[in-house]
């Protein structure tokens, strides 16, 4: 295990009725109120009606709905330009990770007089933020209780990200409640999602790691777990409630902290959303299993089977091999049972750009150096490629 500082102070509210703690959680910072939220889910829900009752005596609330899944770094600037106008004080993302992403870039851009897309390239230039209090409205990133944000800059076809402990959110109302109306594709793409973060930190180079992986596998059984139950029934107090608390957790540095190496499956995604602005939850569950084919080899069965081994209870065969291959169809076919589109035709992908989008995954990340198996230019093209057509096992 490598040296390494923890710290998230985040303060959570999880519960049912835990929005009774916002005006509280609003009032040390002050008065005025930006209210970031995205396309409307929360006028839907009657989220928005709610806040705007619990904070109606106390606060000057301006407002910037519509921000973008992928959200766009012109939102960025506008909300922080409105920051500026009204003297925000404090910044209160209600949504999921875009929402909460863009509100990290506003809270940050703020102070800083330049473009805030140059916060992609050299996070060192957040030296200073908002402060930024969320209430989650969908299980997915983990954006509720880090530092990074991911934006969107559709001109260049990128989808960089920056992290700085200045944005970590101050604090997080999680009320799984307020996920019962999350649509079935995006539970799906928010459970990928938070699988994903649990095995990008998993298959790592770092060894003895048993603290962090142990963790990381008891998250993943509770998300294989109460997926399904989520989907079926979609306002399942204990499935929801499940699965809020493990997006939290698998990217709040838990499963992460003592290890090096950057990730595979994030880097290869983000360029499918960059490209073709699709939800990236479900590229995800798309990339990974071709990616631990891909991957497959003497020097990788042992892990993959250790996961198989520890979260879907296979039994070690003698040869690795054989349960690594079984564990990787199993990633597969559990993503096809809950009903993810599982090649990127089906996400309206064709062949056309994959070699273009694999250059700049590598441009953008060192994926042919630092990741668990190195990646090449032709590896990731390889993957991109392998993702046009189903899976056979
Ligand atoms: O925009 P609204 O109308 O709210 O609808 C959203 C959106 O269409 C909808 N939704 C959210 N909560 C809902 C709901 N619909 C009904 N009821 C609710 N309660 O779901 C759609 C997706 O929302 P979004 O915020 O985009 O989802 P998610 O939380 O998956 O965030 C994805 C973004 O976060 C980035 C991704 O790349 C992507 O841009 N990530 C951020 C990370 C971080 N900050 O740590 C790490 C991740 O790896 C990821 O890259
Ligand atoms: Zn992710």
């Amino acid at each position: 295990m490598n040296n390494f500082s923890f710290q998230v102070p985040t303060t959570i509210h999880f519960g049912e009725g835990q929005i009774r703690k916002l005006a509280s959680s609003l009032k040390v910072y002050g008065k005025n109120v930006l209210l970031t939220y995205g396309g409307g889910s929360i006028k839907r829900s009657g989220l928005y009606d709610t806040i705007l009752d619990e904070l109606k005596n106390d606060f000057n609330i301006f407002e910037l709905g519509g921000v973008e899944p992928n959200p766009r770094i012109e939102t960025v600037v506008k909300g922080a330009e409105m920051c500026r106008t009204h003297d925000i004080d404090v910044v209160l993302a209600v949504g999921g990770g875009s929402t909460i992403d863009c509100a990290k870039g506003i809270a940050a851009a703020r102070f800083y007089d330049g473009n805030p897309w140059d916060f992609t390239s050299n996070s060192r230039l957040v030296t200073k933020a908002l402060p930024i209090v969320t209430i989650l409205t969908i299980a997915a990133t983990g954006s509720e209780m880090n530092g990074g944000s991911v934006l969107t800059n559709l001109e260049t076809k990128e989808k960089l990200s920056f992290h700085s402990r200045h944005v970590i959110p101050k604090v997080s109302i999680l009320d799984p409640t307020y996920t019962y109306s999350v649509p079935s594709y995006q539970t799906m793409a928010g459970s990928a999602d938070i699988l994903s973060h649990l095995f990008e930190n998993y298959f790592n180079k770092t060894p003895d790691t048993m603290v962090q992986d142990g963790i990381a596998e008891g998250l993943m059984r509770t998300v294989y777990h109460y997926t399904p139950i989520a989907l079926k029934n979609p306002e399942d107090y204990g499935a929801r409630s499940n699965l809020m608390w493990a997006s939290s957790m698998a990217l709040n540095g838990l499963t992460g902290s003592g290890k090096a190496g950057i990730w595979s499956c994030h880097g290869i995604e983000h360029e499918l959303s960059a490209y073709y602005d699709i939800t990236h939850g479900i590229g995800l569950a798309i990339i990974t299993p071709r990616w631990l084919q891909h991957i497959l080899s003497d020097k990788t069965a042992d892990k993959i089977s250790q996961f198989g081994h520890r979260v879907f209870d296979l039994t070690l065969d003698a040869n690795r091999m054989t349960t690594a291959q079984e564990t990787i169809r199993i990633v597969y076919e559990t993503f096809v049972s809950w009903g993810v589109p599982m090649t990127l035709g089906e996400v309206g992908i064709d062949d056309s750009l994959l070699e273009e989008m694999a250059v700049q995954a590598i441009t953008h990340k060192p994926l042919n150096t630092e990741t668990y198996v190195s990646l090449s230019k032709d590896d990731v093209h390889e993957i991109l490629k392998m993702s046009l057509t189903e899976m056979n096992f």
